[in-house]
């Protein structure tokens, strides 16, 4: 299996990409901006754990990580997106206390980078 999991740098998606290495799968692993210490210690450890830098609101990095994995030899079998935001407004606010600027920020990436993920899916 070769497998792209978008949003690795802790959480779910380090968690979910670290095991699926351990099993002997390919693993591309998208961080955003900076590598955290627990996607650095993945990579030495796991010969399939393969680094990319993906932020999922980017499209010129989703496309450009499209074909740094093609050129690696050939297509994914599936995408995992763990990325994602909860701002403390949208955890401790009522809904008629919303913050314009977090539900906008939340909608670009759970949303709109959701949508651009799919785009690098075998599905497409
Ligand atoms: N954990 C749960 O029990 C649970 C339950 C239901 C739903 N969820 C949802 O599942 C998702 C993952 O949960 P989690 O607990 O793993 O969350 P988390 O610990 O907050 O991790 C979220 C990850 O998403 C990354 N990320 C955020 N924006 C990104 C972007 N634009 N491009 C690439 N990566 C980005 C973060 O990177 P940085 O570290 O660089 O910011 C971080 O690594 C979230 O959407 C969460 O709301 C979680």
């Amino acid at each position: 299996m070769r497998v792209l999991v978008a949003g690795v740098n802790q959480g779910l998606g380090l968690v979910l990409s670290r095991l699926m290495a351990e099993k002997g799968q390919t693993v591309y692993a998208g961080y955003r901006n900076k590598p955290s210490d627990g996607v650095l210690e993945a990579a030495r450890r796991f010969a399939g754990f393969k680094m990319v830098e993906l932020d999922v609101t980017n499209e010129p990095m989703a496309a450009a990580v499209s074909q740094e994995i093609a050129r690696d030899g050939g297509n994914l079998d599936a995408v995992v997106v763990t990325a994602g935001i909860l701002a403390d407004s949208d955890r401790e606010l009522p809904v008629t206390g919303i913050v314009i600027d977090d539900l906008r920020a939340a909608l670009e990436v759970n949303v709109v980078g959701s949508a651009i993920m799919k785009t690098l899916s075998p599905a497409g």
